[in-house]
């Protein structure tokens, strides 16, 4: 989108094109594009339809504000979750911070979560068109259109209670990347705020090797509903003292009150397949924090480094998905294929962990048939490579 369509949608001229879309049963037909060419030209037509339904995916990711607020396809890819915003700027109140500098705020999912946090937003986006609608959704704040790398000092010279928000974007020309070198702005850049004397906070992709977290900031792996979002680093006042400290958080319906545990736990040991195995949330896995999810209870891995517990019996926990062992077999597949077959399953669920096996191939090549499910977990074990039929204990 160019700058000046972008005044022209958050205009008067463009509220008036956005209700005509609004009004259009399926603003995706040619019959609207038609009329509202009629009424408006073809490029604030096609903005306004585009809208509508961008609008109605916002609601989905971010609540009813997104239903208020301008998008891009972009902005709306890379806006947080509405939840995970929210606790992000519970958090800084929390903190004591009164005041955010969002250091490259794309449509503003995260500076007006800090907004309706009742937190003061400075907001700032290099790319023109999307700093005209971030002003647009974020009434009251003060929205700058340039590159941070050149404005950061300028922007916290002399403040006090403020805090630094940074959600590098992982697109290139060629499209998502995950090479760290590629995040705008710079991996440099964001390690120097980190390093300075403000509380800053970074939203990294969850995939984020661990290796290149800087030594002594705070990391959360956030965790909404049952997928990892994003590792949010803290630092300043929000680091905790001395050392990295890695947590797992869970948010959920109260975002200023979500479900934590302290990570970074030894390798836990290994052991017999058990009558129960359990799936931990992909949070728990990164933070390292497999113990506290199953609150101390005795409980191993199959093999070093592969993530699902065995224990004799299933450990209350939200950030646990069990199942009970039904039957274990050798990973071979005509094994496999006779007991799909005897069992007359139809609707085989393969989930695998640590072996080089496509599940869906190897689903094919099953060939399931019949009225029955089933689950199938397979993984490596110190007697090798086992598959386990497993059922997903309920509650
Ligand atoms: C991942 S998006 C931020 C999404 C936002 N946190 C939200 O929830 O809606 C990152 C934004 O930073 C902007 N950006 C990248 N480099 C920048 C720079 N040097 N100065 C200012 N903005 C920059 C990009 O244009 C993009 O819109």
């Amino acid at each position: 989108m160019d700058p000046d369509l972008a005044r022209r949608l958050t205009s008067a001229e463009g509220a008036e094109a956005l209700d005509a879309a609004r009004a259009e049963t399926d603003p995706d037909s040619l019959g609207a594009a038609t009329r509202l060419r009629s009424r408006f030209d073809p490029d604030l037509a096609a903005a306004a339809l585009d809208q509508v339904s961008l609008r109605s995916r916002a609601v989905d990711k971010i609540g009813p504000a997104g239903a208020q607020m301008m998008w891009t396809r972009d902005g709306l890819e890379q806006a947080t979750r509405g939840p995970v915003s929210a606790w992000r700027a519970a958090r800084l109140r929390q903190a004591g911070i009164r005041r955010v500098v969002d250091l490259g705020c794309a449509c503003g999912a995260d500076s007006r979560a800090c907004l309706d946090a009742g937190l003061e937003v400075t907001a700032v986006e290099i790319d023109p068109a999307v700093a005209e609608l971030a002003r647009f959704n974020l009434p009251g704040a003060r929205v700058l259109c340039g590159d941070v790398e050149a404005l950061a000092d300028e922007l916290m010279a002399g403040a006090a209670a403020t805090a630094v928000m940074l959600d590098p974007a992982r697109r290139t020309g060629r499209g998502r990347s995950w090479r760290i070198e590629d995040i705008r702005p710079s991996w440099g850049f964001v390690r120097q705020m980190l390093a300075g004397p403000f509380t800053t906070v970074v939203k990294l992709g969850p995939g984020v090797p661990r290796e290149l977290l800087p030594e002594g900031v705070r990391v959360d792996w956030v965790g909404h509903r049952r997928d990892l979002v994003e590792a949010a680093l803290w630092s300043g006042t929000e680091s905790g003292s001395g050392g990295s400290r890695h947590s797992a958080v869970l948010v959920g319906e109260d975002p200023s009150a979500p479900l934590t545990l302290l990570g970074g736990e030894p390798a836990l040991s290994t052991g017999p397949v058990a009558d129960h195995l359990a799936e931990p949330h992909p949070a728990v896995i990164r933070a390292r924090a497999m113990r506290a999810a199953a609150s101390g209870a005795d409980v191993h891995l199959p093999a070093p480094g592969i993530a699902y517990l065995l224990a004799p019996e299933p450990v209350a926990s939200p950030w646990l998905t069990w199942f009970r062992i039904l039957a274990e077999m050798p990973l071979a597949e005509k094994v496999l294929r006779s007991w799909v077959r005897e069992h007359r399953v139809g609707t085989l669920e393969i989930k695998v962990r640590g072996l080089d096996v496509d599940p869906a191939a190897l689903r094919r090549r099953l060939r399931p048939r019949g009225p029955n499910r089933a689950t199938f977990i397979l993984m490596p074990t110190s007697e090798g490579a086992r598959a386990l039929v497993a059922r997903r204990v309920e509650g």
